[in-house]
């Protein structure tokens, strides 16, 4: 059903972690349009330290954001721009105090409605910039470099988490073994391009907390097993695309059996991946099949907003918009505590 936004267009801004992006996205009968999603990446700064230095990542976010804001053609005054939607948080504070500071200094100079929107938020609302939108209650898998979730969305802005990882995330257990294997940053997409010529079962590493009886994630321990096969001799006979299949298909494995697991005792009425780990192609396969075994009407991002983009933060601040969730410009902090 088609929600009355009444012809909006909404500026986003993201500077959470190690992408600078600017967006425009209008909304018409309930679609949206992405008419500018602009991205400037930080990886290749942060490939020379192997992550992220949040000082560094800032910097870069104060360099790359108006040029961005330029070429998306927003207009100095800010004419035909409805109202600014900003990532507030969770992230790394120095890089989203940039973001924020722009969008409240915007708002204030255009006089137009500022919205904070919860990072995690945003990577859900990924999942309505594709054809179909998602029908509620809708499970979410949430996988991205800082977090693994399992979240129940009821409605609009009502969620429950119902597992959560209790160590590292699931992007981060990919960066953390890429960096064992001496792999560069970020970690995910290149051990996904590895795998594609390994063997996945060539290595039987652990499937973590499977038995655990709640919906809660642990990656750490996987990383450890990754570290001590490549400390032992037999180590020697694998290749390093074995290894990245292995470790793939176990971190898959754990995120399919624990999700469908969720949705046998929930029984949404769909399903939604999202976060900068639903890019990998094997996950998407895989829950894609489950999926569709379950008769689940299934939502996955569009490939290209898969990673940290401002058009998923710009949908979701539309629809806090439209709950009337108005964050103050003189106000406004970054703030990695933000509700969700
Ligand atoms: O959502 P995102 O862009 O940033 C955060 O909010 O954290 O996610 C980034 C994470 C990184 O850990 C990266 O290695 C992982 O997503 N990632 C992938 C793939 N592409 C990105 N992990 C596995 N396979 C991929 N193809
Ligand atoms: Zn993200």
């Amino acid at each position: 059903m088609a929600p009355p936004f009444s012809m909006l267009k909404i500026l986003g801004i993201e500077t959470s972690c190690d992408e600078t992006s600017v967006a425009v996205v209008s909304e018409s009968d309930g679609r949206f349009f992405v008419e500018k999603n602009l991205i400037t990446s930080q990886i290749d700064l942060h490939k020379i330290t192997g992550g992220v230095v949040p000082e560094v990542a800032a910097r870069a976010h104060v360099e790359a954001l108006f040029p961005l804001l330029l070429e998306a053609g927003v207009a100095r005054d800010g004419s035909g721009i409805d109202a600014i939607a900003v990532t507030a948080g969770p992230g790394l504070i120095p890089a989203l105090r940039i973001g924020v500071e722009a969008a409240k200094v915007l708002a204030y100079a255009w006089d137009k409605p500022l919205v904070a929107v919860n990072h995690l938020e945003g990577h859900i609302y990924s999942a309505w910039l594709g054809q179909w939108q998602p029908t509620f209650p809708a499970l979410v898998l949430l996988v991205s470099g800082g977090h693994t979730e399992l979240i129940l969305m009821r409605e609009h802005g009502k969620y429950k988490t119902l597992g959560t990882t209790r160590d590292d995330a699931a992007g981060e257990a990919f960066d953390k073994v890429a960096k064992l294997l001496g792999l560069s940053y970020p970690g995910g997409p290149e051990i996904s391009r590895l795998a594609k010529e390994g063997n996945k079962e060539a290595i039987a590493f652990p499937r973590p907390m499977l038995e655990s009886g709640d919906m809660d994630f642990s990656f750490s321990g996987l990383k450890t097993a990754v570290r001590v096969y490549l400390d032992a001799s037999c180590a020697k006979g694998a290749s390093i695309a074995d290894i990245c299949a292995s470790f793939q298909e176990a971190v898959v494995d754990t995120l399919v059996t624990k999700t469908m697991r969720a949705v046998s005792e929930y029984h949404p009425a769909s399903l939604i991946l999202a976060g900068g780990v639903s890019a990998n192609a094997s996950l998407r396969e895989r829950l894609t099949n489950s999926a569709h075994e379950n008769h689940l009407p299934f939502f996955l991002p569009p490939l290209s907003y898969t990673t940290d983009n401002a058009a998923m933060i710009a949908v979701a601040g539309l629809f806090a918009l439209q709950r009337k969730q108005f964050a103050n410009p003189i106000i406004l902090e970054a703030d990695p505590h933000i509700s969700f």
